[in-house]
Formats: structure tokens, sequence, C-alpha cells
């Protein structure tokens, strides 16, 4: 930097330092925590220049964030439930596959808005070395945009135009991990100890061999161990991921303060909700997995203070893939809250399991589990994501049921690859590991039921059982509270993409057998009611459009199962005031019988507008009802 730059920046520094905050907005904030936010910080670092430094810094993102995003903190701020609301609905892309490019996105928000989407995950798009970005997740500079993607500016326009239209925006905070090419790793990698310190080093393979004793590995084929040696250095470095995604050492303040500085220069440019990716794994001790440490709810609770603090309208969704009991500490205490959203991930894999076994006790149980938190407690819904299906499932309850673990994961891989079981799904597996015999599984919502083989065998029957299926697994997915969330290319039915393989970058990684780009020859049929596309697309927008209309939708509803005594059909009743909704779903191919009894009057079948009563319900192959109760004449 020239010195008259420098000189330049220096008077910036001053001039915001002395500009007063003429609301004290600020002040009243950081009043607010500011001694729960030390005592976390000291606990954790006992280190009162780096925290006086931080405190610092916060001021200035609060100052330099821009005034229209003040006032969306304002408004969330009066009405912290905002993202609470039943006209929620999610989409998730790639800017590349989706739009090309971010101003791509921008024209392509008509499009969205068709698709009553107000909330749009952008996936990775920060600087990532290619070839060795991991879909994105290696990043190598958190303040950059991948130059084919767009820059800084083309995000703020994208926020800006989106916020108009009433659409938040969502993007991954990449947090336990740095590319092997950023700036802090290249200097590592010179031997700057200062740097090296922000990883984890070592010289040899004793500490390292002592934490394989322990730690699970995440990509046991793809990317076997917890470690890499670097030859040139000669040194070990930690890498639970990717051998070129190194983890961040956040027992140094530095990361910490580090991070924080990007992740508010990131909500700064009109973000609205952080994904907090990969969070369980960013605490490391020996001895123990490496994964959900009690440091990493100090981390995360502080990182929530910190938003409360300089722009309390964002959101935080923290990223933990695993079993309930390790969710729902995530969500921290109704006093002392960590994440605001977290996904629903047992349920989702519960859901395909539903599906290939045609038996929604597990199910049931995972849904009571789910209805049963606190409402406060807010899930982002889907059916699948950018990831691989891990078969993380209550086995101890199927075991009861005479399915054991093993056996059961390979008939559920066997399943969706269309192999066993009456299937019609297409896809392929993902991290078959050979020692545990674990494996997990990826593809397209359309394909897993059955859209790709029956259309590859143009069977139109097959073509009409698969779509039957893939409406109802969504109009399931609304019926839960929540967000739901769509992965883009699922509203029009698209496929597996096969063409990864011939890609040398991807084709060792099968999750990008889903994450094909948007076919827009096909989004042309989307009104074309005889398209399979257009089947889809006009049958999902009928139900975003109840779920919107419908208050009994909102998060705050009561919901519980009610019993079939049919294994193949799953009740889920709503009630919100004097509103009550019985949803019914036939997860067979076969007709159904509900055998409920709800004798309290008569319902309106929302799709159909067809009077119906709730008992003894027959219901036909992967069918299903959304059946409200009628309050009075009037309503009809
Ligand atoms: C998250 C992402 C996944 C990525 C991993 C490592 O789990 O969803 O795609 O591989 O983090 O960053």
């Amino acid at each position: 930097m020239s010195k008259k730059k420098k000189k330049k920046k220096a008077q910036k520094k001053e001039l915001i330092k002395q500009i007063p905050d003429m609301s004290g907005e600020f002040q009243q904030r950081f009043q607010k925590f500011h001694d729960e936010l030390r005592w976390l910080y000291m606990e954790l670092y006992d280190n009162g220049s780096m925290f006086a430094e931080l405190c610092e810094r916060l001021e200035q993102f609060y100052t330099g964030r821009k005034d229209s995003l003040k006032a969306l903190d304002r408004e969330r701020e009066a009405d912290p439930n905002w993202y609470k609301q039943n006209d929620m609905l999610g989409m998730m892309f790639y800017i590349d596959n989706f739009a090309g490019t971010m101003k791509g996105v921008e024209e392509k928000l008509p499009y969205l808005e068709q698709c009553n989407v107000n909330y749009i995950h952008l996936m990775p798009f920060l600087e990532s070395p290619e070839g060795r970005s991991d879909g994105g997740y290696a990043v190598s500079d958190f303040r950059k945009v991948q130059e084919r993607l767009g820059t800084m500016e083309d995000l703020e326009d994208l926020t800006e135009s989106c916020h108009k239209k009433g659409i938040s925006v969502c993007m991954d905070f990449v947090m336990n991990h740095t590319s092997e090419e950023h700036e802090w790793a290249k200097k590592a990698r010179e031997g700057d100890g200062e740097y090296m310190s922000r990883y984890f080093f070592f010289e040899n393979a004793y500490i390292p061999s002592l934490y394989e004793k322990t730690v699970p590995q995440v990509f046991p084929t793809t990317a076997p161990g917890n470690f890499t040696w670097l030859s040139e250095q000669e040194y070990f470095v930690m890498t639970s991921f990717y051998p070129y995604q190194w983890d961040l050492n956040y027992k140094n303040p530095r990361v910490f303060n580090e991070m924080m500085y990007n992740f508010l220069y990131l909500a700064n440019r009109g973000i609205d909700i952080v994904r907090l990716d990969a969070v369980p794994y960013i605490w490391k001790e020996l001895n123990t997995q490496c994964r959900n440490l009690p440091q990493v709810h100090t981390i995360v609770r502080m990182m929530r203070i910190v938003s409360e603090i300089v722009c309390p309208g964002i959101l935080l969704l923290g990223e933990v893939v695993m079993e309930p009991e390790k969710v729902v500490p995530y969500f921290g205490t109704v006093e002392k809250p960590e994440c605001h959203m977290l996904y629903n991930v047992t349920t989702m894999a519960t859901t395909w399991h539903t599906v290939a076994t045609r038996n929604v006790g597990l199910l049931k149980k995972q849904l009571d589990t789910v209805f049963g938190l606190p409402k406060e407690y807010l899930f982002l819904n889907y059916l699948r994501c950018h990831d691989d299906i891990g078969w993380g499932l209550d086995y101890e309850m199927l075991a009861a049921k005479g399915m054991e673990e093993r056996a059961h994961k390979q008939y559920l891989n066997d399943y969706f690859q269309g192999y066993a079981g009456n299937s019609n799904s297409r896809g392929e597996l993902y991290n078959a590991d050979p020692v545990t015999g674990d494996a997990r599984f990826c593809g397209t919502t359309a394909s897993m039921c059955g859209i790709e083989k029956a259309g590859f065998e143009q069977d139109d029957a097959a073509i009409k059982k698969a779509i039957r299926l893939d409406v109802m697994l969504h109009a399931y997915m609304f019926v839960q509270s929540g967000i739901p969330v769509i992965y883009s290319g699922d509203e029009i039915g698209q496929v597996n993409d096969y063409s990864y393989k011939e890609d040398p970058k991807k084709a060792a990684d099968s999750r990008f057998i889903h994450r094909g780009a948007m076919n827009w020859k096909l989004a042309e049929q989307i009104s074309d009611e005889k398209s399979v596309q257009g089947k889809l697309f006009g049958q999902l927008k009928e139900l975003e459009a109840i779920r919107k209309r419908e208050q009994v939708f909102v998060s705050e509803a009561d919901v519980r199962t009610i019993e079939t005594w049919d294994p193949a059909v799953l009740c889920i009743e709503r009630r919100y005031g004097e509103e009550k909704l019985i949803a019914l779903f036939n997860f067979s191919e076969f007709d159904k019988t509900a055998w409920i009894n709800e004798t309290d009057g008569e319902y309106v079948e929302l799709i159909s507008g067809r009077r119906m009563t709730a008992s003894g319900v027959d219901i036909p192959s992967y069918g299903f009802y959304y059946l409200k109760k009628i309050q009075s004449a009037e309503e009809v």
C-alpha cells in the first residue's frame, strides 16, 4: 500500500471512530451483550487485548453497514418471528448452474418469483481454486467472489434487488477450514510461525496418529484420514475434509477474530442468512471425536452475540448433519440462543427410508420427536440438498423390528440404485467405505422417485406414478413446520446428470450427479400441463399457494402425528387457534385406507375442494390429502 493510501486509510479510521452514533443503537446492543461476550471470550482465550480489538472492530462494522440494511435490522428486531411465517419458501442453487453469473441470477429473479421463492441459498461463490475446491467449500479469499461469477459489487446489487422483492439471501460461511491457497496457508507453508499457528501443524506422525484413534473420517474413500503430509515442508497438517482444506485452529484468538471480521464483512454485503458450514468440527481436542465439543457452542454463541450487536437482522443456519441429540443443542437455550435454524437432517433421511420400506413407523417416531421440541426451534426442511444422503437413522428402533444397521443400509443403497425392493429409483453411492461397509447415496429427487427410469423407458404409467410420489413428498415436506427448501431443478423434475464423470475435476465425487446445470429448455414447459415439468411445477405451485394462504401452516401451530393403522399411511395433524388440518400421505404404490376417526365434523380437501369426513379415508397409491376442518358455512 502506498504512503498516501495508508494515510488516507488512517484518516478514514479516525473519522469512523469520531462519527457519533446518533441513535446510540450500537451502544445499546453492545451494552446488552458485552458482559456475556466478555465472559465467554475470556473463558476461551483469556486475552483482553484481542477482546478489545474485537469490540472496536464490531463498532466499525456497525458503522460501515449500509443504512438500508440497518433499517432492515430494525424491522426484523421489531418482528423477531419474521422468518417463521408460512409464506417462507427457499431454493438453493449453484450460481453457474442456475444462471451463469451473479448478474444472471438477478435476471432470473422473475423465475424465482414464479416459483414462489422468497429465500435463495447461493451455493459457495467465494474464490476457490478450480479443481481443488470441494464445490467451493475450500475458500482461498473470503472477500472475493470467483471471477467467473462476478464481483462483490454484483453480490451487493443482487442482495439489494432481492430485498426489493422481499427475497432473503443465504450464503455459506465455510468456517472450519480454508483452502491450501488461502493467504494464511501460503504463509504457513513458507514456515511463518504466526500463520502456522492458525492451523494444526505436526512435525511427525505421532500426534496425528493419536488423533486418528478417536476421530472418524468424513470422506473415507475420496479423502481418507484426517491429516495431510506436506512433503516440501515436512509437516503434517490437519485436513478433516479434503487434503486441500486445512482445518483452522480456533484455539488461536486471531483465527476467531479474523473469521468474525470476514463474517461481518459478508453480512454487510446484504446477506440475510449465514450457513455455518461444518460447524460441529471447529474445535479439536486429542482423545475426542473432534465433533460437537463444548467450545464449539461457546464460539457459536459468541457469533450469535456478534451478529445481534452488529447486524441483528441476519439469521444463523447451522449445518449439523448428525443425529437429533447432537443437532438440537445448536439452538442453544431460549435465553442464550445459538443458531436460528438447523437442518432437519434425520427427518430427511428417514423420509427416504420410508419410501424404500413403505413403512411409516420410524418416520412417525422421528416426526413426533421434532414436533415435541419448543416452537422457537426452527428447522429447514428439505428432501435433498447438494450433499449425499447419509443413512443416519434410529437403528435401535429398527433393530427391534429385526432390521440390523449394516444390512439395512445395504438395502437402502440397493433400493435407491434400483436393484432391490421393486424400486424405480436411480442414483449412485457416495464414499462407500470397505472397512465399515457404510455408504451414502446421491441422486436428484426426481430420479429417486422414478422419473428418470420411467422417462428412459418411455413408460407413461410409470411416469405418472413417479410424479405422484414426487408431489406427495413435497406435500409432506410442506406440512412440516419450518422453512421448506427446494434444490433448484427439483421443481421441474430434473434427473441425475452423469456428465460429471467426464470432468476429471469432478469424476471422483458422485455428489456432482445431483448438482447438474438448470435445464432452461425444460423449464420452458412449466405452463404445459401435459409435460412432466408442467405437471410437477403446477402441482407444487398449488401446494405452495395453499401453504401460504392457510394460517394453520405457521410454525407456532401445534403439530402431531396420528395413528392410521396402515403401515404405509402417515397422518399429520396441525392446529392453530380454531383451525385444524389433517394431512394424509400414502407412501406405497397401492391404494390404502387411513383408519383414522376424527368425528368432529366435516372437512374440505384443500386441493380438490371436495367435502369429506376424516374417518376411514381411502387414499390412492402415492396420494395425499390436506383435509381442513370446516368451521362455518361461509368458509366453504
Ligand atoms: C459441508 C458441505 C459439503 C462440504 C463440507 C466441507 O458439509 O455441505 O458440501 O464438502 O462441508 O466443507
